[in-house]
């Protein structure tokens, strides 16, 4: 069923819990995500990223994502990650996402206040919830593969908690990603997270906050995060790592014989699901099953 972002973070805010946000640009991640959601009972979020475009393109992925969605038992939001371009994220709305991320991290912050507040009125007019982002995460998501590596080697730029108090009244935004030491992609090292920053934000305003470069953190630090006022975390990286690696397996195993394209599917499904699952179940940082 679907169940919009700004519900969705509600529910991960009166159970002190993070969604998982699973960028799905395939059918394996896709029934991975949702099967996994269903056999536990948490709410879970399906996203296609706009830089996610040359995996599969909108247009095909999008009205699958939905339909999946709706027919689910799971509680689902249908989640546009990091859209530049309004046009596309109007798309995405059309289709039937119920959230989006409009990522104007990259622009002058005057120039961001203004874009995230004209994607506020589309993803009201849709009755879907708009997250946005402040400072940078350095990488960009959208257009470009992130490198990963550190926050410092990424030149990423931490949120500033004053500077977030006038965003978020000034976008009207539902949830806001943000910098404080996580990066996408394969990290380099243990990440340093920055508690401070979510604290000091948390302080003035209850706003759900969502982290980026959410795979290849530590339980530990996933329960800091989240007990800080994380309650979405986006998670893709080492989960299709996992699945490349089941994939390989059967390559190197097939001793020159034939290699099946439906036998390395069913594979990446299977390492997506229980990767998903375990992911699922740290998320839920204590918290019973809500379906
Ligand atoms: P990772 O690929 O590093 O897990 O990050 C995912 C993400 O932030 C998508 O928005």
């Amino acid at each position: 069923m679907l169940v919009n972002l700004t519900d969705m973070c509600a529910i991960a805010e009166q159970n002190n819990m993070a969604i998982a946000q699973f960028d799905t640009p395939s059918l394996e991640a896709l029934r991975a995500a949702l099967d996994a959601a269903e056999e536990l009972g948490y709410p879970v979020m399906i996203a296609h990223a706009e830089g996610h475009e040359p995996f599969v393109p909108l247009d095909v992925i999008g009205p699958t994502m939905v339909e999946l969605a709706e027919r689910s038992s799971a509680m689902v939001c249908v989640h546009l990650d990091h859209c530049e371009n309004l046009s596309y994220m109007r798309r995405a709305l059309e289709m039937g996402f119920n959230g989006a991320m409009f990522d104007g991290s990259y622009l002058p912050y005057e120039k961001n206040v203004e874009m995230s507040q004209y994607a506020s009125q589309m993803c009201a007019e849709f009755n879907a919830g708009l997250e946005c982002e402040l400072g940078s995460m350095g990488s960009r998501e959208a257009g470009v593969r992130p490198e990963g590596g550190t926050a410092e080697e990424s030149g990423a730029i931490y949120t500033n908690p004053e500077q977030a108090s006038d965003f978020i009244s000034s976008t009207g935004l539902d949830a806001l990603a943000c910098s404080f030491g996580t990066v996408h992609g394969l990290y380099k090292g243990e990440p340093h997270l920055n508690y401070d920053v979510l604290t000091e934000i948390r302080k003035k305003n209850k706003v759900p906050l969502v982290m980026h470069g959410g795979s290849g953190v530590s339980d530990e630090d996933y329960a800091k995060s989240i007990n800080a006022g994380i309650r979405k975390i986006n998670y893709y990286t080492y989960g299709v790592v996992r699945a490349g690696e089941a994939v390989r397996g059967i390559v190197d195993s097939s001793a020159g014989k034939p290699v099946y394209w439906h036998d390395m599917t069913m594979a990446a499904y299977d390492a997506l699901y229980t990767d998903f699952k375990k992911t699922m179940r740290v998320f839920a940082n204590g918290a019973k099953p809500i379906a």
